[in-house]
């Protein structure tokens, strides 16, 4: 009896002590998807990998890059279409080395180059994250199909040979645990890189040019660096935690188009603690100057009207008129807004247009990219909507690309930095999603000349051994 009371008793305390060790390994799992599910929102990966409309993470959006089309693919963890079957170790190379579980090479729309810092203790979370955190969703996104050659994937083990770094993550011992912080999150997670370096002939981040700006799309991500006149030198760093979390800084800049996204998605959901690490570090970045930059893209312009002109000589109207003045579509389409000396409103909702980033750039792309598409983006400091007005052909509010570089040569003269105008065909260009790129071409070339070479190697192993042949 005394036997079997013990036999019963010992058996209660092994298993409420399973039970213990099982509920702090919960307790462990859900405190390592909470971690993973920050990391995930550092990192971005839903700006990619959820589709318009779509699935948490089910893929499927489309990736315009200069030689095709790239969908993302699904990564919940469903079994079938997801990747469910991956285990850590595969997870950690498909994140860190762009290498997919079936072994082939993802392409670089994955920016794998940047993630390839982060530590394995991140990725650990990550992958507990997309495996336990996630919702799984059985069904397959379209799949990428690039033309002849990218459609080779082994082609991008010659370019990852080339370009993607170590993945060290090295501590610089001189700088503040916060520098370093900072560093780790503008590199890796958050990898700013990716769109504000610019990219060499193959597609590759100049790392001579780290942060110096670059053609993201239809979109310019500006020279960052610490320079006073080209980057942003002349920010304060609690300016620059302001701009991140919210994407707005009157006076200065707003944040509209991929960087509008990842304020959405990201930034602004990130610690103040993370944020100030960010601003700490990317004001040490080294200054990277442009010798045609006289003045900051933040200084120019002033309060300028011609309402008083316009008065009763011209009707003010918005429709398509096709031989409007720059000072007719601005009264008819941006002044309510903007107000009429472009001062903007009191309460910043509405900006200035003056000491404005979009009007005081050398680059016009934001500018135009802004008429034509607008500003959306949503943070926990509410809404920012500007229509855009590039429309359709038969919208009442679209303006074509002739009105468009009026409008905006209008805007610059008066507003912002004088020199080059906007011709309609730079309107068209950004219209159509940026400056197309060469690559295709040149890779193909680049395979004509391989077979070419390839071709007269067989040639001259032929003439060879006939001379041989000859000689025997
Ligand atoms: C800038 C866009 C972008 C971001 C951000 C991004 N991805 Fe991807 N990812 C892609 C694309 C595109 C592919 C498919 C590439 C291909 O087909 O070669 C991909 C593929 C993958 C794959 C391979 C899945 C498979 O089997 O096909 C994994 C795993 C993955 N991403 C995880 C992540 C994680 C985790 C994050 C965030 C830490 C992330 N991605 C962020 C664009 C992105
Ligand atoms: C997906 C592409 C993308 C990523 C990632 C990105 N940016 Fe940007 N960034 C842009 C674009 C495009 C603009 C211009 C936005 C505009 O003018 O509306 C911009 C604007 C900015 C500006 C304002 C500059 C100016 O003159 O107006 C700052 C500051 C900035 N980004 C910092 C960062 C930092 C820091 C990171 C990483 C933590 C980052 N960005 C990540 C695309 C990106
Ligand atoms: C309905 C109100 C409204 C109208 C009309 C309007 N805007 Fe805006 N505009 C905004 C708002 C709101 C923002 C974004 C503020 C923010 O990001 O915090 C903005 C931002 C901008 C920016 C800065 C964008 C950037 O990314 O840096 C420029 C430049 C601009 N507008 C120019 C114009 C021009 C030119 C017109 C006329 C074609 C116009 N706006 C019409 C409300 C408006």
């Amino acid at each position: 009896m005394d036997i079997l009371f013990r036999f019963v008793g010992a058996a209660i305390c092994l298993m409420s002590a399973s039970s213990a060790a099982l509920a702090a390994g919960d307790d462990a799992q859900a405190a390592s998807i909470k971690r993973g599910a920050y990391i995930a929102i550092a990192s971005d990966c839903s700006a990619c990998h959820t589709a318009p409309g779509g699935k948490p993470f089910a893929g499927g959006l489309p990736i315009v890059s200069p030689v095709g089309t790239i969908y993302s693919t699904n990564i919940t963890p469903s079994a079938t279409a997801g990747i469910g079957q991956y285990s850590e170790e595969q997870f950690a190379r498909a994140v860190r080395r762009g290498i997919r579980g079936d072994g082939a090479n993802l392409y670089p729309a994955m920016p794998y180059t940047s993630y390839n810092v982060l530590t394995d203790a991140d990725i650990h979370d990550l992958y507990t994250y997309f495996q336990h955190g996630v919702e799984p969703v059985d069904a397959m996104p379209t799949r990428t199909a690039l033309p002849f050659p990218m459609n080779v994937r082994l082609s991008m083990m010659a370019w990852n040979l080339l370009f993607v770094g170590s993945g060290d993550n090295l501590t610089d011992t001189t700088q503040s645990a916060e520098w370093n912080r900072g560093k780790y999150l503008v590199d890796g997670p958050a990898h700013c890189s990716t769109c504000h370096t610019p990219r060499g002939f193959l597609m590759q981040e100049l790392t001579g040019s780290y942060l110096g700006g670059a053609q993201v799309g239809p979109w310019y991500a500006p020279n960052i660096t610490s320079d006073a006149t080209s980057g942003i030198g002349s920010w304060s760093k609690d300016e620059l935690a302001r701009y991140l979390s919210t994407g707005s800084l009157p006076g200065k800049a707003q944040a509209a188009g991929s960087m509008g996204e990842a304020v959405e998605h990201s930034f602004s959901q990130l610690t103040q603690e993370d944020i100030a690490a960010i601003a700490t570090y990317i004001k040490t970045v080294p200054p990277l100057h442009d010798a045609s930059d006289e003045q900051s893209r933040f200084d120019y312009g002033k309060p300028f009207s011609e309402l008083a002109s316009l008065r009763g000589t011209n009707p003010i109207r918005s429709d398509t008129d096709a031989q409007a003045s720059g000072a007719v579509l601005f009264y008819g389409n941006c002044a309510s807004c903007h107000q009429p000396l472009g001062q903007g409103s009191k309460d910043t909702y509405y900006p200035s247009l003056f000491h404005n980033s979009a009007t005081g750039s050398a680059n016009r792309d934001n500018l135009i990219a802004t008429i034509l598409n607008g500003v959306n983006r949503t943070t926990p400091n509410g809404q920012a909507f500007m229509p855009g007005f590039g429309g359709k052909a038969n919208d009442i509010n679209a303006l074509d690309d002739g009105q468009v570089a009026t409008l905006a040569n209008y805007v610059i003269e008066h507003y912002g930095r004088p020199g080059a105008p906007v011709t309609p065909a730079d309107v068209a260009e950004v219209r159509a999603g940026g400056p197309s790129s060469s690559l295709l071409l040149l890779a193909r070339i680049g395979i004509a000349v391989a077979a070419a070479v390839g071709l007269a190697i067989i040639l001259l192993l032929i003439v060879w051994r006939q001379r041989r042949a000859r000689m025997a």
